[in-house]
């Protein structure tokens, strides 16, 4: 990591240290996979500033409300480009449309995955976005340590996440298992070496150079 002071980055939590990466480079390529209920404006009047483009991976409706909520926002989207999928499916199949695209238009610089969380639903996407990540990008991952079980009653009252998971898929033992840390410490070295950054990465959310 350049021209950060480690004591100025201990004190910044993920969003910033999102920022501070975006912040790193001009006309970059961004992917985010699972955009979540609420835009983050500062991340994309950045994208904007740098004159990155982005491309953000989740449900169709989800898509859509990020995408009207960006635009009444001012936030110009011509470089911004939303790709949504069923509900009764992933964004594995949006992926590997990138994946045929990256022949022309070129792999991402930065890739911030964070959707279902699950080995049963991340585990191809994951592998597919190490392969849609430039050589000397960041692979950004959330929810390290995150498990069903703990995650279990904030979902199971949550109305944005009605219906996208199903807790009765799973054992005990996979309930209470890390998915996300399982992925990418057990799967994703077989397919390319990643560097954890130690110092920009948090207990819980982790960049990974490839
Ligand atoms: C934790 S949120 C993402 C937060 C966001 N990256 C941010 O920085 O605020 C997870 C997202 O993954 C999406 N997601 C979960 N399972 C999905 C699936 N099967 N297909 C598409 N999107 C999915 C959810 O709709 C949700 O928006």
């Amino acid at each position: 990591m350049k021209n950060v002071k480690s004591e100025e980055v201990v004190e910044m939590g993920k969003d910033e240290r999102i920022e501070y990466l975006i912040s790193e480079g001009e006309g970059r390529r961004f992917l985010e996979v699972g955009l979540g209920p609420d835009p983050k404006l500062r991340r994309h009047r950045l994208i904007e500033k740098h004159g990155y483009s982005y491309i953000g991976l989740d449900f169709h409706d989800v898509c859509e409300m990020h995408q009207s909520a960006l635009r009444k926002d001012g936030v110009k989207l011509d470089r911004h480009e939303f790709i949504g999928n069923d509900r009764s499916g992933s964004y594995l199949f949006s992926l590997v449309h990138l994946l045929n695209r990256a022949r022309k238009s070129g792999k991402f610089d930065i890739i911030f995955f964070d959707g279902h969380h699950t080995l049963n639903v991340d585990a191809a996407p994951l592998m597919v976005c190490a392969m849609l990540l430039k050589d000397g990008g960041a692979l950004l991952v959330d929810d390290y340590r995150w498990t069903l079980e703990n995650a279990r009653s904030n979902l199971e009252k949550n109305e944005f996440y009605d219906g996208v998971y199903n807790f009765d898929a799973y054992t005990e033992s996979e309930l209470n298992k890390p998915h996300i840390k399982i992925i990418c410490e057990q799967i994703l070295p077989e397919i390319h070496e990643f560097k954890i950054d130690s110092e920009l990465s948090l207990p819980n959310w982790k960049v990974l150079w490839k």
